[in-house]
């Protein structure tokens, strides 16, 4: 069954980089900050805490393992795995699809990054006026133009590292970016902690405050879970298929999820008691990470250079995860339908790019086309992708792959293959509490939470 032309990581670390590398990205350092701000803080902080624990990383396990057995990508796993054409694989194209729509509007918040280099590098942050950040912020919102070019060139740049492949585009373009990634954030965290309000920070982020949670916020804290572990739609499979026999597959995910949830935590205690020094509200959305960065820069020596630096970081981190988005749908056309990589790719990346479009021009006022659209409520186009993917299509392929690899594989086969190379894996209590909570705790909790969203409960 192995193929042994099959593309595949160096090492352990390479696919440890390459997973954290999906995993950490503007999903730690834009979204998380700011829905936890939305949402009241702690109470958010803690459900979205145990929704790692006890419902992402058992998916994430499940996820890397069916990847390593099957040794293919999302759609034909499962048939690899059952040795027949099977109902199964419809998870494998909820993923392909929930791939496609999520790097869309990625790609243009990722843009976002770009254009707030460019005004760095131009000296247009500098004077750090809440109130003139701010304005930025907004009027790039609203500038489809600009919005739609940057979503062009991060398409462009994540395609080029694609195309050239498994080991020299995707494991080496995580090897460089992360370890920088996370020196920088760590440096912003040790500034942080000098303010005086990282106290009232760190009690909007830790403590509890429950009045604040709502059932939607539940929702959201779950389907963040999904969204910031890349989970849910075959990236982490995906990645796991590259991943070699001899490698602990069990220490290298917990290692990927014990990264990206820090990261997270990281950003929240870099941005808030900024944003409270500054005198402004944690719930101001989207903006977050745009508005209240550049108001400490200016108040830093060395500013501009701190400024340059950390939108090159968030650039860096939207890099490594579209390029695990990409690789997701990519592999699938290469896998399958034996395609060669570069005419995927390239195929792929236009087709991505005309998708998002709407999204990049979601901003403008009313009379552009995806400001206009509210399929769902007062979303536009951009937030309903958002919404969609993060909150329904990923929970619901999470759900699939637990389904599958808990009740579906054969257990002599499972076992023996989570074991292989990993002594955690191979030590039976923890097997099993690893298969109950896939069986029973994360099916449930799953449909319970999608009940209530859809007012059934
Ligand atoms: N995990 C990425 C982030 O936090 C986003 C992502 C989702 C990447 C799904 C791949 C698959 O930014």
């Amino acid at each position: 069954m192995a193929d042994p032309t099959r593309a595949h990581f160096q090492s352990r670390l390479g696919f440890i980089l390459a997973a954290a590398g999906s995993a950490v990205g503007l999903g730690n350092l834009w979204k998380f900050p700011y829905i936890t701000g939305m949402n009241g803080g702690g109470a958010f902080v803690l459900i979205y805490l145990l929704a790692i624990l006890l419902v992402g990383l058992p998916i994430m396990l499940g996820e890397v393992l069916l990847g390593r057995m099957a040794a293919t990508s999302v759609i034909g796993a499962f048939r690899r795995l059952t040795g027949a054409p099977t109902p199964w694989s419809i998870f494998g194209v909820l993923g392909v699809l929930a791939g496609v729509i999520i790097l869309s509007y990625y790609s243009v918040v990722a843009g976002w990054s770009l254009h707030y280099l460019r005004l760095t590098l131009d000296g247009a942050l500098a004077a750090g006026d809440p109130k003139a950040l701010a304005d930025a912020f907004a009027a790039l919102y609203a500038d489809g133009a600009t919005n739609v070019l940057w979503h062009a060139v991060f398409m462009a740049v994540t395609a080029l590292i694609v195309a050239r492949g498994v080991q020299k585009g995707v494991e080496r373009a995580a090897k460089v970016m992360m370890p920088v990634l996370l020196i920088i954030l760590a440096a912003m965290l040790v500034y942080a902690t000098t303010l005086d309000s990282f106290a009232r920070a760190f009690d909007f982020v830790f403590g509890m405050h429950t009045a604040a949670l709502t059932p939607a916020g539940v929702l959201e804290a779950l389907g963040h879970a999904f969204f910031t572990l890349s989970l849910g739609m075959g990236a982490m499979l995906t990645y796991g298929s590259y991943l070699s026999r001899r490698d602990d597959l069990v220490a290298a995910s917990i290692a990927t999820a014990v990264l990206d949830t820090l990261v997270a935590l990281m950003a929240c205690l870099v941005l808030f008691p900024i944003t409270f020094a500054a005198g402004m509200a944690p719930a101001s959305g989207p903006g977050l990470v745009f508005i209240n960065m550049p108001i400490a820069f200016a108040q830093l020596p060395g500013g501009p250079l701190w400024s340059a630096l950390f939108f090159t970081l968030l650039f860096f981190a939207a890099l490594t995860s579209a390029i695990s988005l990409l690789e997701v749908v990519a592999a699938y056309l290469i896998d399958e339908r034996r395609w060669s990589r570069p005419r995927a790719v390239a195929l792929l990346a236009l087709l991505i790019f005309v998708l998002g479009i709407p999204s990049a021009l979601s901003g403008s006022d009313d009379a552009t086309f995806g400001a206009q659209v509210h399929w769902l409520g007062e979303r536009n186009w951009f937030d309903t992708f958002d919404y969609l993917a993060s909150n329904w299509l990923l929970p619901l392929g999470g759900l699939g792959i637990a389904a599958f690899c808990a009740w579906r594989l054969g257990d002599r086969q499972r076992r023996s293959a989570f074991a292989e190379g990993s002594p955690l894996g191979a030590f039976t209590p923890f097997y099993l509490s690893w298969l109950l909570l896939l069986r029973y705790l994360v099916p449930i909790a799953i449909l319970l939470v999608m009940a209530h969203a859809l007012g059934l409960l």
